[in-house]
């Protein structure tokens, strides 16, 4: 990745408008929230999502939060539910993450959710994460803002020393209140709490007034095929194809004649970006096998490989 240069912006109004404007155009920037500061970008661009996976160097595409001002924009986007609004009158805007239903026709990415049909959403408590996010006016969807495997960033400063020259700008809003990722709560199905955090099981039971239960570390969300909403095709996949087959739906990479093709110039971010779209489009063509072109194990090419084989093997 070629290095740019990185803004550091004051959390005023012009700070605050010169973000919106980088978001708006599709660039990453790194904001402050009540917990940790996030690695932000527009949640409905497929290439500025990608961006995120490319700055973070992670290896596989988790799911992201997506970050809004208000519970009217939550609505737009998730199945709303009692237990999601009594959530939400106890703890929002805070440190609580909700996974709901995603609305079919949401204007998510699809590598914000990984393909999955749940969406994260949170509406943040830090004044300048909801200054941002209502001058945006928009979702924002934002991993913690550090590199895969690194720790966390509470302040400004440890998002500089980790991502500079690889994302368009930083609000300096000082240090995070918590310094601790938000709680998890699924409410897809069961009410389930997918990741501790500052708000309590306890305390989540006592507002939604039922049981909660918990993910066990051995459902890890990395092993294949474990997330039955995690999307896999109907269709085979048959992975690092250098030749097709008759009848096969063919995705390729780089200069090959295909269906449709994840970059003709080999650019991975621009590969990564199509991938969740191409893979639902070729498998509802009702073909029994997705060929896909080899893709290079660098850079975004390990996540997107991670993704293909999990694919592969989701039976
Ligand atoms: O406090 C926070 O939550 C911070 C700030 C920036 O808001 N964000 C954060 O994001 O911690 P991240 O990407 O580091 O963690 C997001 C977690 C991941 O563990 C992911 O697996 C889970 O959220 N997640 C996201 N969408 C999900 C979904 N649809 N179903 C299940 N888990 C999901
Ligand atoms: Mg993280």
């Amino acid at each position: 990745m070629d290095k740019i240069n990185t803004e550091v912006l004051s959390p005023d109004r012009q700070g605050i408008s010169r973000a919106a404007a980088l978001l708006d155009q599709g660039s990453l920037i790194a904001l402050p929230t009540e917990t940790v500061y996030g690695l932000g970008a527009d949640a409905a661009n497929d290439t500025a999502v990608a961006g995120i996976y490319a700055a973070k160097g992670r290896p596989s595409f988790n799911p992201l939060i997506v970050h809004l001002p208000d519970l009217a924009r939550v609505q737009e986007l998730v199945e709303w539910s009692d237990l999601a609004q009594k959530a939400a009158d106890a703890f929002w805007p805070g440190p609580l993450t909700l996974v709901l239903p995603l609305k079919p026709d949401a204007p998510i990415s699809k590598l914000v959710t990984a393909g999955l049909n749940t969406l994260a959403v949170r509406i943040p408590a830090a004044p300048i994460a909801c200054d941002l996010l209502r001058s945006f006016g928009r979702g924002i969807a934002a991993p913690s803002a550090n590199t895969s495997g690194k720790i966390s960033p509470t302040c400004a400063a440890h998002v500089i020393h980790d991502l500079s020259g690889k994302i368009a700008g930083v609000i300096d809003g000082g240090a995070c209140d918590v310094g601790l990722e938000s709680t998890i709560l699924g409410l897809a199905g069961t009410p389930t709490l997918l990741r501790p955090g500052g708000i309590t099981k306890e305390s989540l039971a006592q507002a939604l007034d039922c049981r909660i239960a918990e993910r066990h570390s051995t459902e890890a969300i990395s092993a294949p095929g474990q997330i039955r909403s995690h999307y896999a095709p109907s269709a085979r996949m048959r992975l690092n194809a250098t030749e097709w087959a008759d009848g096969e739906a063919r995705l390729g990479f780089g200069d090959v004649e295909c269906d449709l093709n994840l970059s003709p110039t080999e650019d991975l971010i621009e590969a990564a970006a199509n991938l969740f779209a191409f893979m639902h489009s070729l498998d509802a063509s009702g073909a029994k096998t997705i060929a896909v072109s080899p893709i290079p194990h660098d850079g975004l090419g390990v996540a997107i490989n991670d993704r293909l084989s999990r694919a592969a093997a989701d039976r």
